[in-house]
């Protein structure tokens, strides 16, 4: 019995008198032994104070006694309903890097204070407090990437989604280990995509629209030819394992695409992106399997639409990390894979999708996929009238799309792979545009040594009679010799696929 159990006890028997029966009023008193100081404020501190602290995210702080004491039943509650702290994969499966959840133990702790009253304790107990690193967490980046102006979020009005292009300005190729993004106004970014695009096809966009940078819900109305990771309220910045990065093609731009949930006060923000590269080039490159549904018809109404898809990896690979993306009416989703020897492993499993809280989930220890295994993805789709997130009232067909009333059905595994005829293999999946959103962009030099582009298999018909010497691949010469119209089609498309590297 700790001294708390003691004192609680004392000031019972004080009260009642009942001296035959402390041992039993020690019993039912326990919820007081739960204090705010001993127990408490370590549990708001590790899992909340990220976010709940000025100047962060959080409605409001929960760094104080105080705070945290006058809405304690709020605080159980939103606990119990798995609402906060944010995090959306379910436990049980696969263990992630950085995950956010309260245990049972602190859950029963958290009820048993509030049932208590919320009491605060002795001052003692409080642990040392918190520490939230100021600056860049990773330390002085290589390269920092700031919107060149700021941006004004208006009071009110409905959500924004503002990609701005920064250039960076690279002579030469390079590789990224890590990117932290820095909001520059917490209280309206609600979060941030980095794509990469080498084609100039931002600027453009830029160009024809007012204001800095220019409007596009969803994706980043390009196409991207690579990505940087995206960040989220609470997400720790991270380093790849050693020797892996992303690839960045000499003269990418970056599009940032932030996402503004404006509060009831004019504000402004200029947020920043630092970008560490790797020393040297890493022996794996880090890139995205698509897993994709655009085959979306989902009836007005229905409020559990089953989507599915399949996806064969076609190489062996290291998966770091699963990037799921819906819109407003999704569900659900899960991702098993299944290895050619039948082992079953869920990657994610998400049962309670929110557009607002989509992130990436990193792996704690990469897992080995083997080439053949199957991944499957299944997503559930609401849409009911009795759905409060459904933007269509009443409810319309939905289909997949950019807008936030349309739909969208894909994951990316993000994964990395040594050698050039993985990465080939993965540069030809179906979807392989948005692998690279996910993963990074394709070196092009792997398709070069590797002697030409792979020729699809959708395409086998129609491109054979052009590949002269019947390697399955069409080589740069090969490509030369083919009539006007089709050779700039093909350009096309294999500019599409390595990154617009050709
Ligand atoms: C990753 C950031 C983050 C973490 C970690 C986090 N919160 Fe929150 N919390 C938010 C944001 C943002 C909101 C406001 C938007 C919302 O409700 O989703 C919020 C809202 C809340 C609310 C008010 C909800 C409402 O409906 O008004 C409560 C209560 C709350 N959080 C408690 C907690 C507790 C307790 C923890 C820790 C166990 C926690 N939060 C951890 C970001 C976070």
């Amino acid at each position: 019995m700790n001294r708390f159990n003691v004192k609680a006890v004392a000031v019972l028997v004080l009260l009642s008198g009942m001296v035959g029966q402390r041992m039993a009023v020690a019993e039912t008193a326990k919820p007081a032994d739960v204090t705010y100081t001993k127990d408490i404020a370590a549990i708001l501190w590790k899992n909340c104070a990220g976010c709940h602290r000025p100047g962060e995210v959080g409605p409001f702080s929960l760094l104080k006694y105080q705070d945290a004491a006058k809405r304690a039943d709020f605080l159980v509650q939103i606990t119990a309903d798995k609402r906060m702290p944010p995090w959306k994969a379910e436990a049980g499966h696969i263990q992630y890097r950085d995950e956010r959840r309260l245990s049972e133990e602190d859950l029963a702790k958290l009820a048993a204070w509030a049932k208590a009253g919320a009491p605060e304790g002795d001052p003692k107990d409080l642990p040392e407090a918190p520490k939230f690193a100021e600056g860049w967490q990773l330390g002085e980046p290589d390269m920092i990437l700031k919107m060149e102006e700021s941006f004004t979020i208006p009071a009110d009005g409905n959500d924004i989604y503002r990609c701005f292009v920064l250039p960076m300005n690279l002579s030469e190729d390079r590789y990224v280990e890590a990117v932290e993004f820095r909001p520059g106004n917490r209280r309206v970014v609600h979060h941030a995509i980095m794509y990469l695009d080498a084609l100039g096809q931002g600027q453009k966009k830029d160009a024809a629209d007012p204001g800095p940078g220019y409007e596009s819900f969803g994706g980043p109305g390009i196409l991207p030819t690579g990505s940087l990771g995206g960040w989220a309220p609470g997400a720790t910045p991270m380093r790849f394992p050693a020797d892996m990065g992303r690839f960045v093609k000499k003269g990418s731009q970056l599009i940032m695409q932030v996402h503004y949930h404006p509060w009831g006060k004019e504000e402004q923000d200029q947020s920043q992106l630092g970008v560490y590269f790797t020393k040297a080039k890493p022996s794996q490159v880090v890139l995205g399997i698509p897993m994709i549904q655009t085959r979306l018809k989902i009836p007005a109404g229905e409020a559990r639409h089953r989507v599915t898809t399949e996806t064969v990896v076609p190489a062996d690979v290291l998966a770091i990390g699963i990037s799921p993306h819906m819109h407003l009416i999704g569900r659900e989703m899960k991702v098993t894979a299944t290895a050619p020897d039948g082992n079953k492993q869920v990657l994610l499993w998400i049962k309670d999708w929110d557009f607002n809280w989509q992130g990436a989930y990193g792996f704690a220890t990469p897992i080995p996929i083997k080439k053949g295994t199957k991944l499957e993805l299944e997503a559930f789709y609401d849409n009911s009238q009795d759905n409060p997130k459904n933007p269509n009232s009443p409810p319309k067909m939905v289909r997949w799309g950019e807008q936030t009333t349309d739909e969208m059905c894909l994951c990316g595994l993000t994964v990395a792979t040594a050698d050039h005829a993985s990465m080939t293999a993965l540069a030809m999946m179906r979807g392989a545009r948005i692998g690279l959103i996910f993963g990074g962009g394709f070196p092009v030099d792997n398709m070069k040594q590797a002697g030409g582009v792979p020729i699809p298999d959708d395409y086998k018909a129609v491109l054979a009679p052009f590949d002269k010497n019947s390697d399955g691949r069409l080589s740069d010469d090969e490509i030369n010799a083919m009539p006007p119209g089709v050779k700039e089609r093909v350009r096309a498309a294999i500019s599409e696929l390595v990154g617009g590297a050709e």
